[in-house]
């Protein structure tokens, strides 16, 4: 018997979330040492609870999810979703333009699936968020990274974007509000973004899972609110804002002129029969869910554990000297940039060795395909003093830290 070889697809995917240093992560907890995990945006994980809202509807209607239900979704769950995107801006939505599945994940994999054929390429940001880069690979295409610019508080380069559209590029991915960089690109941005999509005539993908998790009064508008007139694939879901992860719940809604969406929507509906449809449980909860804000709100505002644990962060940051930051106003990551001085050459190095030696668990810069060994994503999810004291203790490794 032969040893069974990986396709040639496999040997570019890469999840450092998941990846070799958590593995080691494991091992170490298994031999009794506890470490502090901050490589997942699981809120479920650090002692967040679902809304109440949440598990009355899944209780009352858990007998309603036995039969496969539409491979879209289950019409009142697509219609909810079709209120909440009216009112975010999006222009005639019908159920029909609404695919509920098993997380953005399932979603991003589907639409690779439908527009990437061999050689294709996906426009996406650097930093990013592996699950865009993997879906592209799997689909046989390839990402292609533009770059956000620190400088500009992570804001998208639109002119390296302009650079690196080539005749095999098929879509730009906006990833707004983002992981890692925790950054909300304004309205202003996003029609830079849209213009060059219009000129070159490429359909804009746009991951906004963390839309309801805006800090600081922070604007912002959905991509397809304010391009009508673009093919949009606007991602959402239930995994962040409701603290329901484990659930897979995600969507995506497809806007713009009807004769250039359709046949993506044909390929979007192929794939969903394929499976036959997502996991009904969680669709049971979409309705419930989207009429409740208040207990998101909750968690992003002062005196909110989502909004303390940034401040806690950014107070431990800034007494670091070897730790520079732009404080995010989304979600519950950050980027930092570790000081040239401390010459790091090799961050995945560096992360194992802070596991080692501290027992934090984090994600190095490369598993979000950042070029230079010297940035590494923190998930700000643990309470606050624990999250101030991770970060300290970071920060006294760093200083006496040499590779
Ligand atoms: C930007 C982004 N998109 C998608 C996902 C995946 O979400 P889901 O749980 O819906 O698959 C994540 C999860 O961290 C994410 O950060």
């Amino acid at each position: 018997m032969r040893t069974i070889e990986s396709s040639d697809k496999m040997k570019q995917i890469h999840s450092d979330i998941r990846g070799p240093i958590y593995r080691r992560a494991l091992e170490m907890e298994q031999q009794g040492i506890p470490v502090l995990k901050l490589n997942t945006g699981n809120p479920g994980a650090f002692g967040f609870t679902m809304p109440d809202s949440v598990r009355k509807a899944l209780l009352e209607g858990v007998d309603r999810a036995v039969a496969y239900c539409d491979p879209r979704g289950m019409p009142e769950a697509r219609d909810a979703l079709r209120a909440y995107h009216t009112n975010q801006g999006l222009q005639g939505v019908r159920i029909e333009d609404i695919f509920i599945g098993n997380g953005v994940s399932e979603m991003a994999q589907m639409v690779c699936t439908s527009l990437l054929s061999a050689g294709d390429e996906l426009l996406m940001p650097m930093p990013s968020y592996s699950l865009w880069s993997n879906a592209a690979y799997l689909a046989g295409g390839k990402p292609v990274f533009y770059l956000c610019d620190e400088q500009a508080d992570w804001a998208p380069d639109v002119r390296d974007m302009a650079r690196k559209i080539t005749p095999r590029t098929r879509a730009i991915l906006l990833i707004n509000p983002n992981n890692p960089t925790g950054q909300v690109y304004g309205p202003s941005l996003v029609e830079q973004v849209a213009a060059l999509a219009r000129e070159r005539g490429l359909p804009i993908i746009s991951d906004e899972i963390y839309d309801r998790l805006i800090m600081d009064h922070v604007p912002f508008r959905s991509t397809g609110a304010l391009v009508p007139d673009l093919p949009v694939i606007t991602l959402n879901g239930l995994s962040k804002s409701h603290v329901v992860c484990g659930f897979r719940c995600g969507w995506a809604v497809v806007t713009g002129p009807a004769a250039l969406t359709a046949e993506l929507k044909d390929c979007l509906m192929k794939l969903s029969a394929l499976r036959l449809c997502g996991n009904a449980l969680t669709q049971l909860v979409i309705p419930a869910a989207m009429k409740d804000t208040a207990s998101t709100r909750a968690m992003l505002s002062p005196g909110g554990r989502i909004y303390e644990q940034r401040e806690a962060a950014v107070r431990a940051l800034d007494q670091l000297d070897c730790i520079r930051y732009v404080k995010p106003r989304a979600a519950f990551y950050i980027f930092p940039k570790i000081a040239d001085r401390i010459r790091i050459r090799d961050d995945r190095r560096f992360a194992l060795d802070l596991l080692e030696r501290k027992h934090i668990l984090l994600v190095p810069g490369s598993g979000f395909d950042w070029p230079d060994p010297d940035h590494f994503r923190l998930v700000l999810l643990p309470e606050p003093e624990e999250t101030y004291r991770a970060i300290l203790e970071i920060g006294d490794f760093l200083e006496h830290y040499r590779q």
